[in-house]
């Protein structure tokens, strides 16, 4: 029989999860379910990562909770998933300490969301923020990942993951899988309503920079009729002259799924005031039924039904799969 081959993703239980963050990343799990219908799907909330800055405790729990029921409301199907947390499985901290034996502090150093986060800490660096991208190769070599879903933003740590894989097998002979990155083609990057040329955040202090998915209807019209465009009123995609209008109109096509030039043909002809008012309606009929269905999940048994379940799945691989590492490199008394 074929072995099952494995799709591994995880995300941050900070912030407010956003249009951007639906758009990158959520949605294209959904629609990698169809596609990938024969793999299975280890699903993570990254709740180590998210301590790597601080991070209030009670906001903590409640975004992992929030970020799992938003997976789910948003569609994500049980079949073919482990929906879990990754602290909630010591393996991850294991096999991170063992990655960095084979890791150098130099290409941790060259990572530039490392070289970003780190400029901006105010009282020292803390060493996980350097090790981050070691922790995210053992979440993903832990499992064998064929695939892994992610942003743009994630494809530097993807290759270093990649690297440090090879690494270990050519010492030890083939071990880990050597993981290929899934990046979505249409709406991979969701520009800032507010600043387009910076990528919308679910850090962003200003809240009018992004659509959250527990935004109400309301905001979510406000956010977008005040979305920053520029004086030209011509349709056109252009994101080095025309940053605004053209996040909005890839928004939008993201959101129909189709390419960005049949929503400037449709709309090419129109004002932005009529751009705007559309893809407000469009966001609102993608965004309510999931705020419906998020409010039933988040304090449910159910989903601490589905939390036991995928956490169960992943812990048995997991410490399988740190266990014959140890053994390759000669840890621990020899396994009879
Ligand atoms: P993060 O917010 O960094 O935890 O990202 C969660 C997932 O969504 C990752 O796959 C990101 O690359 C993706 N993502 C985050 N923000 C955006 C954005 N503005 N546009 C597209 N994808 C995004
Ligand atoms: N670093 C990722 C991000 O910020 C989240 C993440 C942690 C992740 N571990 C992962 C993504 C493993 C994919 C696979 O988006």
């Amino acid at each position: 029989m074929p072995k099952q081959k494995h799709i591994v993703s995880g995300i941050q239980p900070t912030g407010s999860l956003n249009i951007g963050t639906y758009l990158g990343g959520i949605r294209n799990f959904i629609r990698l379910q169809e596609t990938y219908a024969d793999h299975h799907f280890f699903i993570f909330i990254a709740d180590f990562h998210s301590i790597t800055l601080p991070i209030e405790k009670k906001v903590l729990r409640k975004k992992t909770k929030e970020l799992a029921a938003l997976y789910l409301a948003s569609g994500l199907k049980q079949e073919n998933l482990s929906l879990f947390i990754q602290s909630e499985i010591a393996a991850h901290a294991e096999m991170n300490y063992l990655l960095q034996c084979f890791t150098y502090v130099g290409e941790l150093e060259r990572m530039t969301q490392y070289k970003d986060k780190s400029q901006k800490a105010s009282e020292g660096i803390p060493s996980s923020l350097l090790t981050y991208p070691v922790l995210q190769a053992a979440d993903i070599l832990l499992y064998d990942a064929a695939y892994v879903p992610v942003g743009e933003d994630q494809k530097q740590h993807l290759e270093l993951t990649r690297d440090i894989a090879r690494r270990i097998n050519n010492r030890y002979g083939e071990f880990f899988a050597v993981p290929e990155p899934l990046i979505p083609e249409v709406g991979a990057r969701i520009m800032s309503l507010t600043d387009p040329v910076k990528k919308m955040s679910k850090s962003d202090q200003n809240e009018k920079s992004r659509v959250n998915l527990l935004d109400p209807d309301n905001i979510i019209r406000k956010r977008i009729m005040s979305a920053v465009t520029d004086s030209e009123p011509t349709i056109r995609f252009d994101p080095l002259n025309k940053p605004g209008l053209s996040n909005l109109l890839a928004m939008f096509a993201a959101l129909e799924e189709v390419g960005v030039e049949t929503i400037v043909s449709r709309y090419e002809d129109k004002d932005y005031k009529t751009l705007k008012e559309d893809l407000t309606e469009r966001l609102i009929a993608e965004i309510a039924p999931i705020r419906e269905r998020y409010h039933e999940l988040v304090d449910s048994e159910e989903l601490e039904r589905i939390f036991d379940e995928g956490g169960k799945r992943a812990r048995t691989l997991a410490e399988r799969k740190v266990a014959k590492l140890k053994e390759k490199i000669g840890l621990g008394r020899k396994r009879k």
